[in-house]
């Protein structure tokens, strides 16, 4: 397994607090287990991903507190007590000893005390850091303490006066990955990449959609996901169109193109890609054009990346192409320009052409920054996905394009001159034929040796494969 070393968690930690004012006190809560059904069936647990940015430990019920230039030490973890019964239902725990030997905390204290304690840690500290607003429980804790630390304020003491949020400075940390932490994004496409070309070749006419999203998550987790980064887009015909259709539980039609949003999550580092083919191997005519505009749109907006690109510069070429693309085949007529102007291409591609990428899949960090767009820098991961979609019935659209719906998704790191792409999924109309053709004379030797009907598959290329000596 690929992991992140306790090394770069520590040193995280310590430009965080390098940031901090001082005086300043930074509060970051893990995850909570969530109940799935009856009493005592949680779902499967995911860490807090600005938790697990920071320590790299995978426990609910904990706090870290980071107290810059505290004498007794600046990384104090709240978690839950060692505990033998419980350890042998659920696993085992690291306990307080564990936590400092382990995951280098300076100290740790049972989670238990986290309310009696905090108004302690609060004691002449002016500012309190913390993500604010996203946990109701966790904010009414920190409410409390402070209201106690308050109390104290008569007897000489000062309390923290200032709330901030800790996001802007810990997600902005994390829109710039480290070299450890593109390895790991690199295997996790690495994997998925395999996992979809694997649904392309495994897929048949009459399978059920589901079918595929179980070749999908099988792959991923026999290579060491531990889950997917989200849930597994398997969308045939009509259902390519609906932007994250989850349900797979379709029939799929010999002449549906199939749109597959997957990708493994790795060490909760999330992969994130897209690919769409055709159910039987062959692109028909309209759903070619369609696939050839989101492909060269996608090139296109590949060519372009370099550091200091600006992220509406990508947008804004996305637009352009696919609009272009669309008055080509006769989609949209009028003039370019004045098309972009009315966002003609709305009914066709409505969302935008990308993300940051990391351990959440919609990663954490802003686009826009005091009304300006930052340019993209090196080590930057995000998606870069364009796409259309021609639902049955869109006005004015003629029935021969309907239900067809295509979008193209690779990562890709930002480089010191341009961007590596993670991603190695075969996209261009000839990889995928070629890539499902080879399935098709697999499903054909098969099916021969099983002394089965063939059809579709030329005998000759069959005779050529067994001489060759494939299987
Ligand atoms: N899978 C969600 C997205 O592509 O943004
Ligand atoms: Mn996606
Ligand atoms: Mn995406």
């Amino acid at each position: 397994m690929l992991t992140i070393s306790q090394q770069e968690f520590a040193q995280r930690r310590q430009r965080l607090m390098a940031q901090l004012p001082p005086n300043s006190i930074a509060l970051i809560p893990a995850a909570t287990e969530i109940l799935r059904n009856g009493f005592d069936n949680t779902f499967q647990f995911r860490q807090n991903s600005d938790f697990w940015y920071l320590t790299g430990f995978n426990e609910p019920d904990a706090v870290l507190v980071l107290i810059p230039q505290r004498a007794e030490g600046e990384v104090v973890l709240f978690n839950r007590p060692t505990d033998p019964k419980a350890e042998i239902w659920t696993g085992r725990r690291a306990g307080q000893v564990g936590a400092c030997r382990d995951f280098g905390m300076n100290e740790a204290f049972l989670i238990d005390t986290f309310d009696e304690k905090l108004p302690e840690f609060f004691k002449d500290k002016t500012a309190v850091y913390y993500p604010i607003g996203r946990n109701m429980h966790f904010d009414r804790q920190i409410l409390k303490a402070m209201n106690r630390a308050r109390a104290g304020v008569r007897r000489g003491a000062t309390a923290p006066n200032n709330f901030c949020n800790l996001d802007a400075l810990l997600h902005t940390m994390r829109v710039v990955k480290s070299e450890q932490e593109i390895v790991i994004m690199q295997k996790a496409n690495d994997i998925s990449s395999e996992a979809h070309r694997l649904a392309m070749r495994s897929c048949q006419p009459g399978q059920y959609e589901y079918e595929l999203e179980a070749i999908i998550r099988g792959h991923c987790y026999k290579h060491g996901c531990r889950d997917m980064a989200y849930g597994a887009i398997v969308g045939a015909g009509e259902n390519a169109c609906i932007l994250h259709y989850v349900t797979n539980t379709a029939q799929i039609k010999e002449n549906d193109l199939i749109l597959i949003d997957a990708g493994g999550e790795y060490e909760n580092y999330a992969s994130d890609i897209t690919r769409t083919f055709p159910a039987n191997g062959r692109f028909q005519g309209e759903q070619k054009a369609i696939y050839e505009i989101v492909l060269d749109t996608q090139l296109k907006l590949l060519a372009l990346l370099k550091p200091g690109l600006n992220w509406d510069v990508i947008q804004q070429t996305c637009r352009r192409s696919l609009t272009e693309g669309l008055v080509d085949v006769g989609l949209l007529q009028g003039n370019v320009d004045s098309l972009l102007e009315q966002q003609a291409y709305t009914p066709f591609y409505m969302h935008l052409f990308g993300h940051y990428l990391g351990l959440d899949t919609h990663d954490a960090g802003s686009y826009k920054e005091n009304g300006q767009w930052p340019g993209l820098a090196p080590n930057m991961v995000f998606t870069i996905e364009p796409g259309l979609y021609i639902s049955a019935n869109t006005p004015g659209v003629d029935e021969r394009w309907w239900n067809i719906g295509v979008r193209i998704e690779d990562n890709v790191v930002i480089t010191q001159d341009g961007h590596r792409n993670l991603t190695t999924a075969p996209k261009t109309v000839a990889d995928i034929e070629a890539l499902m053709r080879d399935q098709d004379v697999q499903a054909a030797i098969h099916d021969m040796q099983s002394i089965k009907k063939v059809k579709s598959v030329n005998s000759e290329t069959i005779n050529k494969s067994i001489a060759e000596g494939r299987k």
